[in-house]
């Protein structure tokens, strides 16, 4: 490369047109998958006081908004089901009449081609809050992987596109996988939440989801926020196990987990742009203190220039609004 002065950087930042051609990464509303709180109950819209514009949805105010979310061209939505009883098993994530299958299928009837993606943990609906099931005061990972490999089928069964697992159990896609297969789901993907960590972006979703841990934390299971050498072992093992889909989570605090992970991998690469990163742009914004849909186009860019192929995000619609409108 010449140097300055016969070469000037300048030169290709000069017009808006040529600003245009040079431009290396473009979000788009097909990269974004919207995230959306089920609960039970009638005529339900209960705001999410840390994550303004977010709600609460029981069945019958689902159905619009999944169309709304599709008329915007966003391809994917993603489910979180708010049961009305939790108990030690987490019984209503595998019910045939459980909240997310009655939600899969009342979307199903409305909005055929939109991609359900369905979250498969335990935590919203145990009453601990754990993600897995409590043995003498520890979480056992091998009881753990039936009850998700219960969730999963039970999902598929009513309907679900795409297995989202996100309960940090050791063996728990190869487990998905092999329940799958044997149900004759052998086409539904699995997407896998490898390498999430035990993060303090998450407070605000556990509001959402009534979620928190009731003891403890989740540090024995998630991630140590610090580590990036274990994140590449997780997302190894999922890879050997079967993962369709692998996922970074969260996003914005972990841009260089999701470049590395696009570097040593070679499959699809989604991140989570978590409830705390919406929950700091939404207060800051409401002060007047940022430009709030210039600071989510940035950090959304961010994620996608890093290496996310598919970014989970609750400004999906706000998003896809904005675009929609500029071109
Ligand atoms: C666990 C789960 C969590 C999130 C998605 N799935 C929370 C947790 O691990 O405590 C967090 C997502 C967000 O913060 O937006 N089922």
């Amino acid at each position: 490369m010449a140097r300055f002065p016969q070469y000037r950087m300048r030169r290709l930042r000069s017009s808006v047109a040529i600003r245009k051609l040079t431009r290396e990464t473009a979000i788009s509303v097909n990269d974004f998958i919207y995230p959306i709180f089920v609960s039970y109950g009638k005529n339900v819209r209960q705001e999410i006081i840390a994550m303004p514009g977010i709600q609460r949805l029981s069945i019958d105010n689902l159905t619009a908004e999944v169309q709304e979310v599709y008329d915007l061209g966003i391809p994917a939505i993603l489910l979180f089901g708010i049961p009305e009883y939790k108990d030690k098993l987490g019984s209503d994530a595998f019910d045939s009449t459980g909240i997310i299958q009655q939600a899969i299928k009342a979307i199903r009837k409305q909005t055929q081609d939109i991609l359900i993606i369905t979250d498969v943990c335990m935590c919203e609906y145990t009453e601990h809050g754990h993600c897995g099931v409590i043995k003498n005061g520890l979480i056992d990972n091998d009881q753990t992987l039936d009850i998700l490999s219960k969730i999963s089928v039970s999902q598929a069964k009513a309907g679900s596109d795409l297995i989202a697992v996100s309960a940090m159990a050791d063996g728990q896609v190869a487990a998905i996988r092999g329940a799958l297969d044997a149900s004759e789901y052998t086409n539904t993907p699995i997407m896998a939440y490898s390498a999430k960590y035990a993060s303090a972006f998450y407070g605000p979703f556990r509001e959402a989801a009534g979620s928190t841990p009731q003891f403890g934390n989740r540090e024995s299971y998630q991630l140590d926020i610090a580590n990036i050498r274990q994140a590449m072992n997780e997302i190894y093992l999922d890879v050997e196990e079967g993962a369709d889909i692998i996922m970074v989570k969260p996003a914005l605090a972990y841009l260089d987990v999701i470049a590395s992970a696009k570097k040593e991998f070679n499959l699809p690469l989604a991140s989570y742009n978590v409830s705390g990163e919406y929950s700091m742009i939404k207060a800051a914004a409401q002060n007047g203190w940022i430009d709030e849909q210039r600071i989510a186009l940035e950090i959304l860019t961010s994620i996608k220039r890093a290496g996310a192929d598919m970014i989970i995000t609750y400004y999906a619609k706000e998003v896809a609004n904005w675009i929609n409108k500029n071109n």
